[in-house]
Protein backbone atom coordinates (compact mmCIF):
# COMPACT_ATOMS: atom_id res chain seq x y z
CA UNK A 1 0.00 0.00 0.00
CA UNK A 2 1.50 3.37 -1.18
CA UNK A 3 2.06 6.06 1.78
CA UNK A 4 0.95 8.52 -0.21
CA UNK A 5 0.76 11.03 2.04
CA UNK A 6 4.56 11.80 2.96
CA UNK A 7 5.54 12.15 -0.75
CA UNK A 8 7.75 15.23 -1.46
CA UNK A 9 5.86 17.13 -4.17
CA UNK A 10 8.69 19.00 -5.45
CA UNK A 11 11.12 15.19 -5.80
CA UNK A 12 10.38 13.38 -9.12
CA UNK A 13 12.16 10.29 -10.78
CA UNK A 14 12.34 10.21 -14.52
CA UNK A 15 12.03 6.07 -15.69
CA UNK A 16 12.82 5.47 -19.10
CA UNK A 17 10.39 2.14 -19.84
CA UNK A 18 12.46 -0.49 -21.73
CA UNK A 19 14.77 -2.35 -20.56
CA UNK A 20 14.36 -0.15 -17.51
CA UNK A 21 10.81 -0.95 -16.20
CA UNK A 22 9.76 -3.70 -18.60
CA UNK A 23 11.80 -6.32 -20.93
CA UNK A 24 12.88 -4.34 -24.08
CA UNK A 25 12.43 -6.95 -26.78
CA UNK A 26 12.63 -4.15 -29.66
CA UNK A 27 9.76 -2.16 -31.24
CA UNK A 28 6.74 -3.22 -28.86
CA UNK A 29 3.87 -3.17 -30.18
CA UNK A 30 1.64 -5.67 -28.43
CA UNK A 31 0.89 -4.43 -25.25
CA UNK A 32 0.30 -8.33 -23.94
CA UNK A 33 3.73 -8.83 -24.81
CA UNK A 34 4.52 -6.49 -21.45
CA UNK A 35 6.89 -8.33 -19.58
CA UNK A 36 7.70 -6.46 -15.97
CA UNK A 37 11.49 -6.83 -15.04
CA UNK A 38 12.15 -8.80 -11.80
CA UNK A 39 11.71 -6.73 -8.66
CA UNK A 40 10.54 -3.61 -10.68
CA UNK A 41 6.93 -3.30 -9.21
CA UNK A 42 7.99 -3.36 -5.68
CA UNK A 43 10.90 -1.00 -6.53
CA UNK A 44 8.05 1.81 -8.29
CA UNK A 45 5.90 1.28 -5.14
CA UNK A 46 8.99 1.96 -3.04
CA UNK A 47 9.79 4.79 -4.75
CA UNK A 48 6.33 6.31 -5.10
CA UNK A 49 6.15 6.73 -1.53
CA UNK A 50 8.57 9.58 -1.98
CA UNK A 51 8.57 10.71 -5.32
CA UNK A 52 6.43 11.44 -8.14
CA UNK A 53 6.80 8.80 -10.89
CA UNK A 54 7.20 10.02 -15.09
CA UNK A 55 8.40 7.64 -17.59
CA UNK A 56 10.32 9.04 -20.88
CA UNK A 57 10.72 7.35 -23.44
CA UNK A 58 12.32 7.24 -26.88
CA UNK A 59 10.30 5.57 -29.46
CA UNK A 60 12.26 5.61 -32.95
CA UNK A 61 10.73 3.06 -34.83
CA UNK A 62 7.51 5.01 -34.84
CA UNK A 63 9.52 7.84 -37.07
CA UNK A 64 11.20 4.46 -39.11
CA UNK A 65 7.85 3.39 -39.65
CA UNK A 66 7.85 -0.25 -37.60
CA UNK A 67 5.41 1.01 -35.21
CA UNK A 68 2.51 3.39 -35.14
CA UNK A 69 1.83 6.27 -32.29
CA UNK A 70 -1.31 4.39 -31.50
CA UNK A 71 0.37 0.88 -31.07
CA UNK A 72 2.77 3.22 -28.58
CA UNK A 73 -0.17 4.43 -26.82
CA UNK A 74 -1.72 1.18 -26.66
CA UNK A 75 1.14 -0.17 -24.74
CA UNK A 76 1.48 2.45 -22.92
CA UNK A 77 -2.05 2.20 -21.67
CA UNK A 78 -2.32 -1.57 -20.52
CA UNK A 79 1.39 -0.18 -18.35
CA UNK A 80 -0.31 2.31 -16.94
CA UNK A 81 -3.40 -0.18 -16.04
CA UNK A 82 -1.16 -3.00 -14.63
CA UNK A 83 0.74 -0.39 -12.99
CA UNK A 84 -2.72 0.80 -11.25
CA UNK A 85 -3.61 -2.62 -10.17
CA UNK A 86 -0.22 -2.68 -8.29
CA UNK A 87 -1.50 0.87 -6.83
CA UNK A 88 1.42 2.52 -8.46
CA UNK A 89 0.45 6.04 -10.03
CA UNK A 90 2.54 7.29 -13.13
CA UNK A 91 2.04 11.14 -13.12
CA UNK A 92 2.55 10.91 -17.45
CA UNK A 93 4.19 8.90 -19.99
CA UNK A 94 6.24 11.37 -21.92
CA UNK A 95 7.15 9.83 -25.75
CA UNK A 96 9.66 11.07 -28.19
CA UNK A 97 8.50 9.08 -31.81
CA UNK A 98 11.21 10.63 -33.86
CA UNK A 99 14.30 9.47 -34.91
CA UNK A 100 18.00 11.43 -33.43
CA UNK A 101 18.64 12.33 -36.67
CA UNK A 102 15.40 14.60 -37.32
CA UNK A 103 16.95 17.15 -34.85
CA UNK A 104 13.81 17.08 -32.21
CA UNK A 105 13.77 18.88 -29.29
CA UNK A 106 11.94 16.24 -27.40
CA UNK A 107 15.03 13.02 -27.65
CA UNK A 108 16.45 12.34 -24.59
CA UNK A 109 18.56 13.97 -23.11
CA UNK A 110 17.50 16.66 -24.27
CA UNK A 111 15.50 18.50 -21.63
CA UNK A 112 12.00 19.28 -23.24
CA UNK A 113 10.30 16.70 -21.38
CA UNK A 114 11.57 17.95 -17.78
CA UNK A 115 10.90 21.45 -18.57
CA UNK A 116 7.43 20.42 -18.70
CA UNK A 117 7.50 18.09 -15.45
CA UNK A 118 9.21 21.16 -13.65
CA UNK A 119 6.37 24.00 -14.86
CA UNK A 120 3.14 21.45 -15.15
CA UNK A 121 3.98 19.93 -11.35
CA UNK A 122 6.33 22.21 -9.68
CA UNK A 123 9.46 19.87 -9.30
CA UNK A 124 12.79 20.25 -8.72
CA UNK A 125 15.02 19.14 -11.13
CA UNK A 126 18.23 19.32 -9.23
CA UNK A 127 16.99 16.93 -6.57
CA UNK A 128 15.50 14.49 -8.84
CA UNK A 129 16.98 11.39 -10.17
CA UNK A 130 16.83 9.75 -13.67
CA UNK A 131 17.29 5.91 -14.03
CA UNK A 132 18.00 4.08 -17.36
CA UNK A 133 20.07 1.33 -19.55
CA UNK A 134 21.05 3.93 -21.86
CA UNK A 135 23.87 6.65 -21.36
CA UNK A 136 20.88 9.17 -22.26
CA UNK A 137 18.84 8.36 -19.96
CA UNK A 138 21.27 8.41 -16.83
CA UNK A 139 22.61 12.07 -18.53
CA UNK A 140 19.02 13.29 -18.94
CA UNK A 141 18.33 14.88 -15.00
CA UNK A 142 21.91 15.15 -14.56
CA UNK A 143 22.64 17.89 -17.14
CA UNK A 144 19.71 19.96 -15.11
CA UNK A 145 21.77 19.29 -11.24
CA UNK A 146 19.78 15.79 -10.76
CA UNK A 147 21.33 12.39 -10.30
CA UNK A 148 21.88 10.09 -13.69
CA UNK A 149 21.25 6.17 -12.54
CA UNK A 150 22.31 4.02 -15.10
CA UNK A 151 21.17 0.39 -15.41
CA UNK A 152 23.02 -2.83 -16.31
CA UNK A 153 19.53 -4.37 -17.46
CA UNK A 154 17.96 -3.84 -20.73
CA UNK A 155 20.76 -2.83 -22.72
CA UNK A 156 22.96 -1.49 -19.87
CA UNK A 157 25.82 -3.97 -20.33
CA UNK A 158 26.17 -2.94 -23.92
CA UNK A 159 26.92 0.92 -23.72
CA UNK A 160 28.78 0.67 -20.27
CA UNK A 161 32.12 1.76 -22.31
CA UNK A 162 30.06 5.02 -23.77
CA UNK A 163 29.02 6.37 -19.90
CA UNK A 164 30.51 9.53 -18.05
CA UNK A 165 31.79 7.99 -14.61
CA UNK A 166 30.31 10.33 -12.42
CA UNK A 167 27.01 9.04 -12.71
CA UNK A 168 25.68 5.76 -10.63
CA UNK A 169 25.81 2.04 -11.80
CA UNK A 170 23.28 -0.20 -10.55
CA UNK A 171 22.31 -3.57 -11.73
CA UNK A 172 18.75 -3.32 -11.96
CA UNK A 173 15.72 -0.88 -11.06
CA UNK A 174 15.63 -2.81 -7.59
CA UNK A 175 18.64 -1.90 -6.75
CA UNK A 176 18.76 1.81 -7.79
CA UNK A 177 15.61 2.08 -5.62
CA UNK A 178 17.88 1.31 -2.72
CA UNK A 179 20.55 3.62 -3.34
CA UNK A 180 17.70 6.32 -3.94
CA UNK A 181 16.24 5.97 -0.74
CA UNK A 182 19.11 5.69 1.21
CA UNK A 183 20.45 8.82 -0.39
CA UNK A 184 17.21 10.39 0.13
CA UNK A 185 17.27 9.26 3.99
CA UNK A 186 20.11 10.47 4.78
CA UNK A 187 21.69 12.73 7.02
CA UNK A 188 24.72 13.93 3.99
CA UNK A 189 26.85 16.29 6.69
CA UNK A 190 27.25 13.73 9.32
CA UNK A 191 27.71 10.42 7.15
CA UNK A 192 31.10 9.47 6.96
CA UNK A 193 30.46 6.61 5.07
CA UNK A 194 28.00 8.52 2.52
CA UNK A 195 31.24 11.09 1.96
CA UNK A 196 33.24 8.48 1.51
CA UNK A 197 30.79 6.65 -0.99
CA UNK A 198 30.10 9.96 -2.46
CA UNK A 199 34.43 10.04 -3.00
CA UNK A 200 34.13 6.72 -4.67
CA UNK A 201 31.54 7.44 -7.12
CA UNK A 202 33.97 10.39 -8.36
CA UNK A 203 36.64 8.44 -8.88
CA UNK A 204 38.16 9.18 -5.82
CA UNK A 205 40.53 6.79 -3.82
CA UNK A 206 39.46 5.70 0.16
CA UNK A 207 40.65 3.42 2.80
CA UNK A 208 37.93 1.62 4.17
CA UNK A 209 38.50 -1.29 6.77
CA UNK A 210 36.29 -4.95 6.16
CA UNK A 211 36.73 -7.84 8.44
CA UNK A 212 40.08 -9.11 7.03
CA UNK A 213 42.06 -6.23 6.68
CA UNK A 214 41.90 -2.84 5.89
CA UNK A 215 41.01 -1.96 1.56
CA UNK A 216 42.44 0.57 -0.69
CA UNK A 217 39.29 0.97 -2.02
CA UNK A 218 38.30 2.46 -5.68
CA UNK A 219 35.12 2.57 -8.36
CA UNK A 220 35.89 -1.49 -9.79
CA UNK A 221 34.22 -0.22 -13.10
CA UNK A 222 36.63 3.20 -13.12
CA UNK A 223 39.91 2.20 -14.73
CA UNK A 224 41.21 5.46 -14.32
CA UNK A 225 40.19 5.06 -10.83
CA UNK A 226 41.64 2.07 -10.30
CA UNK A 227 44.94 3.27 -11.78
CA UNK A 228 45.03 5.55 -8.90
CA UNK A 229 44.67 2.17 -6.22
CA UNK A 230 48.26 0.62 -8.49
CA UNK A 231 50.29 4.22 -7.98
CA UNK A 232 49.25 4.99 -4.99
CA UNK A 233 50.23 1.22 -3.64
CA UNK A 234 53.12 1.25 -5.65
CA UNK A 235 52.03 -2.17 -7.39
CA UNK A 236 52.85 -3.91 -10.34
CA UNK A 237 50.26 -3.73 -12.81
CA UNK A 238 50.29 -7.39 -13.59
CA UNK A 239 48.64 -7.86 -9.85
CA UNK A 240 44.82 -8.01 -10.12
CA UNK A 241 42.46 -6.48 -7.78
CA UNK A 242 39.43 -8.25 -5.99
CA UNK A 243 36.06 -6.39 -6.51
CA UNK A 244 34.16 -6.24 -3.51
CA UNK A 245 30.53 -6.71 -3.86
CA UNK A 246 27.57 -5.81 -1.35
CA UNK A 247 24.47 -8.09 -3.50
CA UNK A 248 24.45 -11.23 -5.08
CA UNK A 249 23.14 -9.12 -7.77
CA UNK A 250 26.23 -8.13 -8.55
CA UNK A 251 26.94 -11.37 -9.86
CA UNK A 252 25.50 -11.58 -13.27
CA UNK A 253 26.91 -8.17 -14.51
CA UNK A 254 30.51 -8.36 -13.60
CA UNK A 255 30.78 -12.59 -14.15
CA UNK A 256 30.22 -14.89 -17.38
CA UNK A 257 29.68 -19.01 -17.00
CA UNK A 258 29.67 -18.90 -13.04
CA UNK A 259 31.14 -22.06 -11.98
CA UNK A 260 28.81 -23.78 -9.69
CA UNK A 261 31.54 -24.78 -7.46
CA UNK A 262 32.23 -20.82 -6.80
CA UNK A 263 28.24 -20.52 -6.89
CA UNK A 264 28.29 -23.26 -3.98
CA UNK A 265 31.18 -21.54 -1.97
CA UNK A 266 29.34 -18.16 -2.30
CA UNK A 267 26.51 -18.73 -0.50
CA UNK A 268 28.17 -20.74 2.16
CA UNK A 269 30.53 -18.29 3.15
CA UNK A 270 29.14 -15.25 1.94
CA UNK A 271 29.75 -12.51 3.05
CA UNK A 272 32.78 -13.33 4.83
CA UNK A 273 36.80 -13.87 3.97
CA UNK A 274 36.08 -15.87 0.78
CA UNK A 275 37.40 -14.41 -3.08
CA UNK A 276 36.57 -16.70 -5.88
CA UNK A 277 38.21 -15.88 -9.30
CA UNK A 278 35.70 -16.67 -11.59
CA UNK A 279 35.52 -15.51 -15.72
CA UNK A 280 35.26 -11.73 -15.87
CA UNK A 281 32.46 -9.92 -17.69
CA UNK A 282 33.67 -7.26 -20.09
CA UNK A 283 32.40 -4.70 -17.60
CA UNK A 284 35.19 -5.41 -15.34
CA UNK A 285 38.18 -3.13 -16.95
CA UNK A 286 40.96 -5.00 -17.70
CA UNK A 287 43.51 -3.10 -15.20
CA UNK A 288 41.83 -4.47 -12.71
CA UNK A 289 42.14 -8.30 -13.62
CA UNK A 290 45.18 -7.09 -14.93
CA UNK A 291 44.63 -8.42 -18.27
CA UNK A 292 43.26 -12.12 -16.85
CA UNK A 293 40.23 -13.47 -18.52
CA UNK A 294 38.78 -13.99 -14.86
CA UNK A 295 38.18 -11.49 -11.70
CA UNK A 296 38.49 -12.11 -7.60
CA UNK A 297 34.71 -11.44 -6.19
CA UNK A 298 34.36 -11.35 -2.74
CA UNK A 299 31.57 -9.83 -0.26
CA UNK A 300 32.87 -9.02 2.58
CA UNK A 301 31.06 -9.73 6.16
CA UNK A 302 32.15 -5.77 7.58
CA UNK A 303 29.11 -3.61 8.11
CA UNK A 304 30.81 -0.46 7.34
CA UNK A 305 32.41 -2.25 4.13
CA UNK A 306 28.68 -3.18 2.83
CA UNK A 307 26.91 0.05 3.26
CA UNK A 308 30.29 1.99 2.13
CA UNK A 309 29.52 -0.27 -1.51
CA UNK A 310 25.43 0.18 -1.60
CA UNK A 311 26.23 3.80 -1.04
CA UNK A 312 28.70 4.05 -3.69
CA UNK A 313 26.13 2.44 -6.30
CA UNK A 314 28.95 0.68 -7.32
CA UNK A 315 31.57 -2.49 -6.74
CA UNK A 316 34.77 -1.47 -5.03
CA UNK A 317 37.95 -2.81 -6.17
CA UNK A 318 40.65 -2.99 -3.80
CA UNK A 319 43.79 -4.40 -2.56
CA UNK A 320 45.26 -4.21 1.18
CA UNK A 321 45.80 -0.89 2.21
CA UNK A 322 49.58 -1.34 2.43
CA UNK A 323 52.25 -0.32 -0.05
CA UNK A 324 52.96 -3.42 -1.98
CA UNK A 325 54.75 -6.29 -0.43
CA UNK A 326 54.46 -4.94 2.81
CA UNK A 327 52.80 -6.17 6.03
CA UNK A 328 48.90 -6.07 5.48
CA UNK A 329 47.06 -3.15 7.59
CA UNK A 330 44.32 -3.87 10.68
CA UNK A 331 43.97 -0.87 11.80
CA UNK A 332 43.31 2.66 10.23
CA UNK A 333 46.40 3.95 11.87
CA UNK A 334 48.49 1.03 10.58
CA UNK A 335 46.91 2.73 6.97
CA UNK A 336 47.13 5.76 7.80
CA UNK A 337 50.90 5.83 8.94
CA UNK A 338 51.76 4.66 5.24
CA UNK A 339 49.28 5.95 3.20
CA UNK A 340 47.55 8.64 4.99
CA UNK A 341 48.71 11.64 2.53
CA UNK A 342 47.79 9.62 -0.44
CA UNK A 343 44.49 8.96 -0.43
CA UNK A 344 41.10 10.98 -0.32
CA UNK A 345 39.56 10.02 2.79
CA UNK A 346 39.83 7.09 5.65
CA UNK A 347 36.96 5.58 7.31
CA UNK A 348 38.18 4.39 10.61
CA UNK A 349 36.14 1.37 12.42
CA UNK A 350 38.39 -0.22 14.15
CA UNK A 351 40.99 -3.51 14.69
CA UNK A 352 39.77 -5.53 12.04
CA UNK A 353 37.86 -8.61 13.47
CA UNK A 354 39.55 -11.95 11.66
CA UNK A 355 43.20 -9.61 10.96
CA UNK A 356 44.32 -12.16 7.60
CA UNK A 357 43.34 -11.68 4.03
CA UNK A 358 40.51 -13.72 2.17
CA UNK A 359 40.81 -17.10 1.37
CA UNK A 360 41.56 -17.35 -2.64
CA UNK A 361 39.75 -19.99 -4.80
CA UNK A 362 40.42 -20.55 -8.64
CA UNK A 363 38.37 -22.98 -10.68
CA UNK A 364 38.97 -24.92 -13.97
CA UNK A 365 37.48 -27.65 -15.77
CA UNK A 366 39.40 -30.33 -13.48
CA UNK A 367 38.20 -28.42 -10.22
CA UNK A 368 38.96 -26.00 -7.56
CA UNK A 369 42.53 -24.63 -5.96
CA UNK A 370 42.98 -22.33 -3.07
CA UNK A 371 45.40 -19.62 -4.21
CA UNK A 372 45.66 -18.53 -1.36
CA UNK A 373 44.55 -19.74 2.37
CA UNK A 374 43.10 -17.18 4.15
CA UNK A 375 39.87 -16.43 6.61
CA UNK A 376 38.13 -19.61 5.52
CA UNK A 377 39.80 -22.27 6.46
CA UNK A 378 40.72 -25.06 3.82
CA UNK A 379 38.94 -27.67 5.55
CA UNK A 380 35.77 -25.59 5.54
CA UNK A 381 36.27 -25.08 1.63
CA UNK A 382 36.93 -28.38 1.59
CA UNK A 383 33.50 -29.68 3.31
CA UNK A 384 31.88 -27.88 1.13
CA UNK A 385 33.41 -28.85 -2.29
CA UNK A 386 32.75 -32.62 -0.61
CA UNK A 387 36.65 -32.80 -0.70
CA UNK A 388 36.78 -31.99 -4.40
CA UNK A 389 39.65 -28.96 -3.75
CA UNK A 390 43.27 -29.24 -4.55
CA UNK A 391 45.79 -26.37 -2.62
CA UNK A 392 48.27 -24.83 -4.98
CA UNK A 393 51.80 -25.85 -3.71
CA UNK A 394 54.43 -23.14 -3.50
CA UNK A 395 56.81 -24.16 -6.11
CA UNK A 396 54.12 -23.73 -9.10
CA UNK A 397 53.69 -20.77 -11.42
CA UNK A 398 52.51 -17.86 -10.06
CA UNK A 399 48.67 -17.04 -10.70
CA UNK A 400 48.30 -14.41 -7.98
CA UNK A 401 50.97 -12.52 -7.04
CA UNK A 402 49.78 -12.73 -3.54
CA UNK A 403 51.45 -15.88 -4.29
CA UNK A 404 54.39 -14.23 -4.58
CA UNK A 405 56.96 -16.27 -2.34
CA UNK A 406 57.99 -13.11 -0.88
CA UNK A 407 55.25 -10.65 0.56
CA UNK A 408 53.41 -9.66 3.26
CA UNK A 409 57.14 -8.87 4.70
CA UNK A 410 58.30 -6.57 7.10
CA UNK A 411 61.50 -4.85 6.38
CA UNK A 412 63.39 -6.38 9.38
CA UNK A 413 64.53 -9.80 9.05
CA UNK A 414 62.11 -12.60 9.74
CA UNK A 415 62.93 -15.97 11.01
CA UNK A 416 60.66 -18.91 11.37
CA UNK A 417 60.93 -22.13 13.66
CA UNK A 418 58.49 -25.05 14.70
CA UNK A 419 59.55 -27.26 18.21
CA UNK A 420 61.60 -25.92 20.68
CA UNK A 421 62.70 -22.25 21.13
CA UNK A 422 66.09 -21.77 19.36
CA UNK A 423 68.74 -20.95 22.19
CA UNK A 424 71.48 -18.21 22.14
CA UNK A 425 69.39 -15.78 20.21
CA UNK A 426 71.67 -13.30 18.23
CA UNK A 427 71.72 -9.40 19.28
CA UNK A 428 68.12 -7.24 19.37
CA UNK A 429 66.80 -10.77 18.41
CA UNK A 430 62.23 -10.61 19.45
CA UNK A 431 60.65 -13.84 19.81
CA UNK A 432 57.13 -14.27 19.03
CA UNK A 433 55.15 -17.12 20.13
CA UNK A 434 51.65 -18.50 19.61
CA UNK A 435 50.85 -18.77 22.71
CA UNK A 436 52.89 -18.40 26.33
CA UNK A 437 55.35 -20.81 26.97
CA UNK A 438 59.06 -21.14 28.79
CA UNK A 439 61.86 -19.10 27.01
CA UNK A 440 65.59 -19.34 26.59
CA UNK A 441 67.57 -16.10 28.23
CA UNK A 442 68.84 -13.53 25.54
CA UNK A 443 65.47 -12.67 23.41
CA UNK A 444 65.29 -8.85 23.51
CA UNK A 445 61.63 -8.80 23.50
CA UNK A 446 59.28 -11.41 23.77
CA UNK A 447 55.36 -11.17 22.17
CA UNK A 448 53.16 -13.61 22.68
CA UNK A 449 49.74 -13.90 20.02
CA UNK A 450 46.88 -15.32 21.86
CA UNK A 451 47.36 -16.23 25.63
CA UNK A 452 45.29 -19.82 25.02
CA UNK A 453 46.58 -20.80 21.48
CA UNK A 454 43.36 -19.52 19.41
CA UNK A 455 44.40 -19.43 16.32
CA UNK A 456 41.49 -16.76 15.64
CA UNK A 457 42.87 -14.46 18.29
CA UNK A 458 46.54 -15.13 16.52
CA UNK A 459 45.64 -13.69 12.98
CA UNK A 460 43.99 -10.86 14.07
CA UNK A 461 46.95 -9.78 16.09
CA UNK A 462 49.90 -11.12 13.88
CA UNK A 463 50.15 -8.03 11.40
CA UNK A 464 49.84 -5.58 14.37
CA UNK A 465 52.97 -7.38 15.87
CA UNK A 466 55.06 -7.72 13.36
CA UNK A 467 54.50 -4.27 12.17
CA UNK A 468 55.59 -2.95 16.01
CA UNK A 469 58.37 -4.66 16.03
CA UNK A 470 59.14 -3.50 12.76
CA UNK A 471 59.47 -0.43 13.75
CA UNK A 472 61.00 -0.99 17.05
CA UNK A 473 65.04 -1.01 18.05
CA UNK A 474 65.13 -4.61 16.63
CA UNK A 475 67.08 -6.94 14.03
CA UNK A 476 65.70 -10.19 14.06
CA UNK A 477 61.84 -11.22 14.16
CA UNK A 478 61.57 -15.08 15.02
CA UNK A 479 58.25 -16.05 14.64
CA UNK A 480 56.88 -19.59 16.10
CA UNK A 481 54.41 -21.11 13.08
CA UNK A 482 51.26 -22.06 14.08
CA UNK A 483 49.59 -25.87 13.93
CA UNK A 484 48.90 -26.63 10.28
CA UNK A 485 45.39 -27.00 10.23
CA UNK A 486 42.14 -24.53 9.99
CA UNK A 487 43.76 -20.87 10.38
CA UNK A 488 47.02 -22.11 11.09
CA UNK A 489 47.66 -23.20 7.59
CA UNK A 490 46.90 -19.01 6.26
CA UNK A 491 49.08 -17.62 9.18
CA UNK A 492 52.02 -19.90 8.43
CA UNK A 493 51.32 -19.37 4.65
CA UNK A 494 51.85 -15.65 5.43
CA UNK A 495 54.87 -16.24 8.03
CA UNK A 496 56.27 -18.52 5.42
CA UNK A 497 56.62 -15.65 2.63
CA UNK A 498 57.37 -12.60 4.98
CA UNK A 499 59.99 -14.65 6.13
CA UNK A 500 61.61 -16.05 2.58
CA UNK A 501 64.97 -15.06 3.31
CA UNK A 502 65.34 -16.29 6.96
CA UNK A 503 66.32 -19.73 8.07
CA UNK A 504 63.26 -22.27 8.97
CA UNK A 505 64.40 -23.69 12.12
CA UNK A 506 62.42 -26.92 12.46
CA UNK A 507 64.14 -28.57 16.02
CA UNK A 508 61.17 -30.96 15.91
CA UNK A 509 63.13 -32.85 13.19
CA UNK A 510 65.93 -31.89 14.87
CA UNK A 511 67.87 -30.09 11.99
CA UNK A 512 67.92 -26.48 10.12
CA UNK A 513 66.76 -26.15 6.96
CA UNK A 514 67.38 -23.29 4.77
CA UNK A 515 64.54 -21.73 3.28
CA UNK A 516 63.99 -22.80 -0.19
CA UNK A 517 62.70 -19.77 -1.30
CA UNK A 518 65.63 -18.23 -0.77
CA UNK A 519 65.77 -16.93 -4.47
CA UNK A 520 62.85 -15.60 -5.20
CA UNK A 521 61.84 -12.52 -6.35
CA UNK A 522 61.43 -9.17 -4.05
CA UNK A 523 58.95 -7.03 -4.18
O1 LIG B 1 40.93 -9.99 2.47
C1 LIG B 1 41.26 -9.58 1.36
O2 LIG B 1 41.23 -10.29 0.34
C2 LIG B 1 41.75 -8.13 1.27
C3 LIG B 1 40.57 -7.21 1.61
C4 LIG B 1 40.89 -5.75 1.42
O3 LIG B 1 39.45 -7.59 0.87
N1 LIG B 1 42.25 -7.85 -0.03
C5 LIG B 1 43.45 -8.29 -0.46
O4 LIG B 1 43.77 -7.81 -1.71
O5 LIG B 1 44.18 -9.02 0.20
P1 LIG B 1 45.24 -7.89 -2.30
O6 LIG B 1 45.16 -7.15 -3.58
O7 LIG B 1 46.22 -7.41 -1.32
O8 LIG B 1 45.42 -9.42 -2.60
C6 LIG B 1 44.58 -10.01 -3.55
C7 LIG B 1 45.22 -11.17 -4.19
C8 LIG B 1 46.42 -10.80 -5.02
O9 LIG B 1 47.44 -11.72 -4.75
C9 LIG B 1 45.92 -10.94 -6.43
O10 LIG B 1 46.93 -11.31 -7.28
C10 LIG B 1 44.87 -12.01 -6.28
O11 LIG B 1 44.25 -11.72 -5.08
N2 LIG B 1 43.88 -11.95 -7.37
C11 LIG B 1 42.98 -10.99 -7.62
N3 LIG B 1 42.31 -11.24 -8.76
C12 LIG B 1 42.80 -12.39 -9.24
C13 LIG B 1 42.56 -13.17 -10.41
N4 LIG B 1 41.68 -12.80 -11.33
N5 LIG B 1 43.28 -14.30 -10.58
C14 LIG B 1 44.19 -14.67 -9.67
N6 LIG B 1 44.48 -13.97 -8.56
C15 LIG B 1 43.81 -12.85 -8.34
MG1 LIG C 1 48.01 -7.16 -0.29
Amino acid sequence: MPHKTDKNPSLAIFLDRDGTIIEDIGDLGNPEKIQFLPGAVSALSWLQTRFKLFIVTNQPAVAAGRLTMRQVEAVNNCLLEKLAEARIAIERIFVCPHARAQGCDCIKPKPHFLKIAQNDFGIDLSRSYSIGDHPHDAEYVKNAGGQGIYLLSGHGLKHLNELESAVWITPSLSEASKAIMGDFEHDHDNDRIYTAAKIVREGGVIGFPTETVYGLGANALDPKAAARIFQIKQRPAFDPLIVHIDDYSWIDALTNDLPQKAERLMRAFWPGPLTVVVPKSKIVPDLVSAGLDTVGIRMPAHETALALIRKSCVPICAPSANPFGYISPTTAEHVDAQLGGKIDMLLDAGPCSIGIESTIVGFSDTGATILRPGGVSTEAVSAVLDGQLSVYPHTHVIHAPGMLPRHYSPRKELRIFVGDIPKHPEAKTALILQKPRPFPKGYMTVEVLSQNGDLSEVAQNLFACLRKLDQADIRVLLVELAPQSGLGTAINDRLRRAGCKSVLFDTTAAHETENQDRNYQTN
